[in-house]
């Protein structure tokens, strides 16, 4: 890992960033989930790391090895990546979201694994919402200063659509990706847009997620100062 080049700016701050994606269980053996396979999280960790900062990566369902230097927690649900996001952002001074977190969870769970039955339709699935997250973070701000961060996937009007998604979050900057059937999921690259709630526009060109990370916390490390 020959990052030793990189400014230690991020020295004595701690940041959560949050990675994966969330299950949401239906019984025992199945749950409704996402297609994020957390790498873009993971090199944000990794990358802040490098650079001087207290990382706690809260991962959910990446089967990724832990980086070096990191507090990883686990959590497997929305639910549960709200109570660990909420309990390590009392005293950071950033927090990236860049876990996909499910909007969405079933209103109930079957203990038991559900069983079909000759003749007989499907049950439907009731849903409930999840909490928001970022929105929540973003509209706390616990501590003064704290520089929040969303990620969001838009297939269509990205940049009309990341403008007032971040309105709507609070957030200070939001990293908006073009998706498609073929682009980003489990990719080892991005291509995305920052936007900035100061009004500002980050291109940041087609190339590997670790750039991507290191242009986050670029604009990150400028708001901390
Ligand atoms: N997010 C969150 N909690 C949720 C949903 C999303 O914290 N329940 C965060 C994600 O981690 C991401 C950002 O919000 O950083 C944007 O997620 P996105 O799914 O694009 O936003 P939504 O408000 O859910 O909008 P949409 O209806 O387009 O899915
Ligand atoms: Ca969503």
């Amino acid at each position: 890992l020959a990052r030793g080049d990189l400014p230690q700016d991020l020295a004595g701050r701690h940041v959560v960033v949050s990675a994966g994606g969330t299950r949401e269980p239906l019984d025992p053996v199945r749950f409704l989930g996402n297609r994020s396979s957390g790498k873009q999280g993971y090199a944000l960790a990794r990358s802040a790391a490098a650079r001087g900062a207290r990382v706690t990566l809260v991962a959910a369902n990446a089967a990724l090895p832990d980086p070096a230097g990191v507090d990883v927690v686990q959590v497997g649900t929305a639910v549960q990546l709200r109570e660990a996001v909420v309990k390590a952002a009392a005293d950071a001074d950033a927090v990236v979201m860049a876990a996909a977190v499910a909007d969405f969870r079933p209103e109930t769970y079957a203990t038991g694994k559900i069983k079909k039955k000759d003749g007989e339709e499907p049950a439907p699935v009731a849903l409930v919402r999840n909490p928001d997250v970022l929105a929540e973070i973003a509209g706390d701000r616990t501590r003064p200063g704290q520089v929040i961060v969303g990620f969001a996937a838009e297939t269509d009007d990205v940049l009309a659509n990341g403008r007032a998604k971040l309105a709507r979050k609070g957030c200070d900057l939001l990293v908006v990706n073009e998706v498609g059937e073929r682009k980003t999921f489990g990719s080892e690259e991005n291509e995305a847009v920052v936007l900035g709630a100061d009004g500002s526009e980050t291109p940041v060109p087609h190339g590997p997620k670790e750039a991507l990370a290191d242009t986050v916390w670029d604009l990150v490390a400028q708001r901390l100062s």
